[in-house]
């Protein structure tokens, strides 16, 4: 029996992330930024396909946190925040690299990736390490020099600790509850790279669960789980998903746990989502700065205190990132290899692909009120162009779970063919059943 080693495996993750970079290239997921112009540090572009897959994890983040829970409310706070913000979460002061020069080839690096030995030459001979916040700053106003500093976020967390007070008090909520939220951030990472794993711009969506002191620890581990189960079920294989707690000389400025959920990338497992148990840092720290009380008044014991917050912060575009290296498979098909992207329905930026068999009006017209039918509550697409096996292999590997193929039958009997992707599998079906069908379908997936 052949024995993998793991440099095999490493070897054959790197053409899996070759494949797929490429194939989001080609088929509209995610294009480098201003390629035109010869494309920008970094920074990428989602495509047709990509814009609606990276929505639907937004989504599935935002109904699992947000929509059924009767404890969590949402939340769209501002990207530009004045320094005061900054100052009081500790950013301005904290979120720092430590960047150093190599005095052989002048090129810069962060002091803690690079073990003393410069990547590119070899040189150990370095410039003393400066720190360099990881934040961009901007000006407000028109006039160059003298609008007020702002800063772009680089998470979307503080906006939520700022609006603390409005939203329990608009919402009526008490502790245990959370405040969701999805948006950009932004950070001048020194090195960005692994496609869109690392960027300077990218979306998050974070959770600020504000608990009673005592329950922290009961909460944080619930939310460890509950987010742990949330990849599984989206199609993350177990194999390829850790916890990792973080070693206490490792945590953040405000953290006083952290597990961070990773996934196995093709470079090793690496950071999807941290959560961490921030205590009451943020609260306290800009109930400080700011003067206003960011307590809350326990009317069954009749005293005040400062919620504890539990965290936890993903990343869209990194957990796309993973959905994708995760859905791409290859199989057999007539001798010839099919690429697919094995994608959970609910992920997949097409879910059902609507193919008249011919485009003659007569078949055409009925497959447009098929197309009409499933829009209602499906991402349908709909492809007239080339053979049927074409069009199959082109919505596999975009990952379309359910093709429906109008033929020249279904003018006599009303029923279509409806094509699943991962088994091949093709059933004979009444239009009349069909939305039922493709529910039961979504509903066993
Ligand atoms: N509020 C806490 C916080 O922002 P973080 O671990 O720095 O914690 C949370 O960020 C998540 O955001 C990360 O686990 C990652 O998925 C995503 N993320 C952070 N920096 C990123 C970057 N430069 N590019 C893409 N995603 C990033």
């Amino acid at each position: 029996m052949a024995m993998s080693s793991e440099s095999d495996h490493v070897d054959s993750q790197n053409e899996t992330l070759e494949k797929v970079t490429s194939l989001c290239k080609r088929r509209g997921f995610i294009f480098p930024s201003a390629e035109i112009y010869g494309g920008f540090r970094s920074t990428y572009d989602y495509g047709p396909l990509g814009a609606q897959m990276l929505r639907n994890v937004k989504q599935e983040w935002w109904r699992s946190i947000v929509q059924l829970r009767d404890d969590v409310v949402g939340l769209d706070a501002a990207i530009l925040g004045p320094p005061a913000v900054w100052a009081a979460s500790g950013h301005l002061e904290t979120f720092t690299d430590p960047l150093v020069d190599c005095k052989s080839c002048n090129e810069r690096w962060r002091e803690d990736k690079i073990d003393g030995v410069c990547p590119k030459c070899g040189s150990t001979d370095f410039t003393e390490a400066r720190a360099f916040n990881l934040m961009f700053k901007t000006q407000a106003g028109p006039v160059e020099g003298e609008g007020a500093t702002a800063y772009l976020r680089p998470e979307t967390a503080q906006g939520t600790f700022t609006n603390f007070a409005n939203v329990m008090t608009t919402s009526r909520k008490k502790p245990p509850f959370g405040i969701a939220q999805i948006g950009k951030s932004f950070r001048n990472e020194i090195t960005p790279g692994n496609f869109v794993f690392r960027t300077r711009e990218f979306e998050q969506m974070e959770l600020e669960f504000f608990v009673p002191p005592a329950d922290s620890a009961t909460w944080y581990d619930y939310w460890v789980e509950a987010r742990y189960e949330w990849y599984l079920r989206l199609g993350i294989p177990e194999a390829d998903l850790r916890k990792n707690v973080a070693a206490p000389e490792d945590l953040a400025h405000y953290s006083l746990g952290t597990t961070d959920l990773e996934y196995r990338f093709p470079w090793g497992f690496d950071e999807l989502e941290g959560v961490a148990n921030r205590g009451d840092y943020d609260l306290s720290a800009h109930a400080r700065a700011s003067g206003e009380k960011l307590d809350y008044f326990d009317q069954s014991t009749g005293e005040a205190y400062t919620p504890h917050v539990i965290e936890p912060a993903a990343g869209a575009t990194r957990a796309m990132m993973a959905f994708l290296l995760a859905a791409y498979a290859e199989d057999s098909v007539g001798g010839e290899v099919r690429a697919l992207l094995r994608l959970h329905w609910r992920l997949a930026p097409i879910q059902v692909a609507v193919l008249p068999l011919s485009k003659k009006p007569e078949i055409e017209g009925p497959a447009r009120e098929v197309l009409a039918l499933l829009q209602q509550d499906f991402l349908c697409d709909f492809d007239a162009t080339q053979s049927i096996g074409k069009r199959y292999r082109r919505q596999d590997e975009v990952g379309t779970p359910w093709c429906v193929t109008v033929d020249f039958d279904t003018l006599e009997d009303g029923c279509v063919t409806l094509r699943d992707r991962d088994s091949m599998e093709q059933v004979r079906i009444a239009i009349a059943d069909l939305r039922v069908e493709l529910k039961r379908r979504c509903d066993a997936a």
